[in-house]
């Protein structure tokens, strides 16, 4: 596995491989079994694995956790080394943004502007711009990303699709922990206590999925399910949403492809998460 850390050595790294097919997963580090089921993914797939580990400023707010965000490249190299990774891109931020950058990729309307988009302005701009960035760096074949972050998902599928760029978003369904918590590098800010307590998330999503699997197609319904359940519980709800899976618009029926999603507070943590839901037309 190499280790190299500027767009120069990645790009002679890439030049020197014509015949071989590249998957990428990029990511933040701090990496967790979320991470490495979309390096496997990528493994099984491809026959070389790029994986590239930076944390984003232009996709933290001001008042967000940029500063504090865990960061720990020795740990992450150790867990990328067993899988069969080619090559680990960890670039100093001067390396993503020279002095002088002053692109940015955006995407309007209601899939960037809504939910995430909304409460964290700029985020999907910032999200956009480096993934644009680091998919002409790499320029892999298949690129990974995790459904955990689903408006993330359609964001950069809209970017790979509006500028034409040659490659294959593929998403990766959410990895939880036993009590079916998402997994998140953000949940080492959890106090225990929280991090018992964030457990009532995926429960008020799951007792709302099975309602839905027991043929509850109104969203309100579903929506109330989840107020309902986190009431009593330290978790403070930011949104719930039953969202289009394409147009992520709102939507009062299930009548089609959607997700139902959440963010909230758990003390000073936010979490977000969500559950497909696939109405099968009878
Ligand atoms: P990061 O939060 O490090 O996540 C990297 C990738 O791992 C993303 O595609 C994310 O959706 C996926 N992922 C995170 N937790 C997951 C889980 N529990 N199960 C499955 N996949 C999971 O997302 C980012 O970084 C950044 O926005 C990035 C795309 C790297 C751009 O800076």
């Amino acid at each position: 596995m190499k280790l190299v850390r500027t767009v120069h050595e990645l790009r002679a790294w890439r030049t020197a491989r014509t015949g071989s097919t590249i998957g990428f997963v990029p990511t933040m580090g701090y990496l967790h079994a979320g991470h490495l089921a979309l390096v496997r993914r990528a493994r099984a797939e491809n026959d070389e694995v790029v994986v590239s580990i930076f944390v984003n400023p232009l996709q933290f707010g001001p008042h967000e956790d940029y500063e504090r965000y865990p960061r720990d490249l020795a740990r992450d190299l150790r867990l990328l080394e067993p899988e069969g990774v080619e090559l680990v891109f960890a670039p100093p931020v001067e390396e993503m943004y020279p002095p002088g950058f002053a692109t940015a990729v955006e995407v309007r309307g209601p899939l960037a502007e809504r939910l995430e988009g909304a409460a964290r302005p700029g985020h999907f701009r910032g999200v956009a711009t480096v993934v644009t960035r680091l998919l002409n760096l790499v320029q892999p074949h298949r690129a990974y990303f995790g459904w955990k972050d689903a408006q993330q998902v359609l964001v950069v599928r809209r970017v790979v699709q509006d500028l034409a760029l040659p490659v294959e978003i593929v998403a990766v369904p959410t990895v939880r922990e036993a009590d079916g918590l998402a997994m998140s590098s953000r949940n080492v800010y959890l106090s225990a206590d929280e991090r018992a307590a964030a457990a009532a998330l995926p429960r008020a999503l799951f007792a709302a999925l099975a309602r839905f699997q027991e043929g509850e197609r109104d969203a309100e319904v579903l929506r109330q399910l989840v107020h309902a359940a986190l009431a009593q519980t330290p978790v403070r709800l930011d949104y719930v949403s039953v969202s289009d899976r394409e147009t992520f618009q709102e939507l009062a029926q299930v009548d089609r492809p959607a997700l139902l999603l959440v963010a909230a507070w758990v003390g000073t943590t936010r979490l977000i998460d969500n559950v497909p839901l696939d109405p099968v037309p009878a």
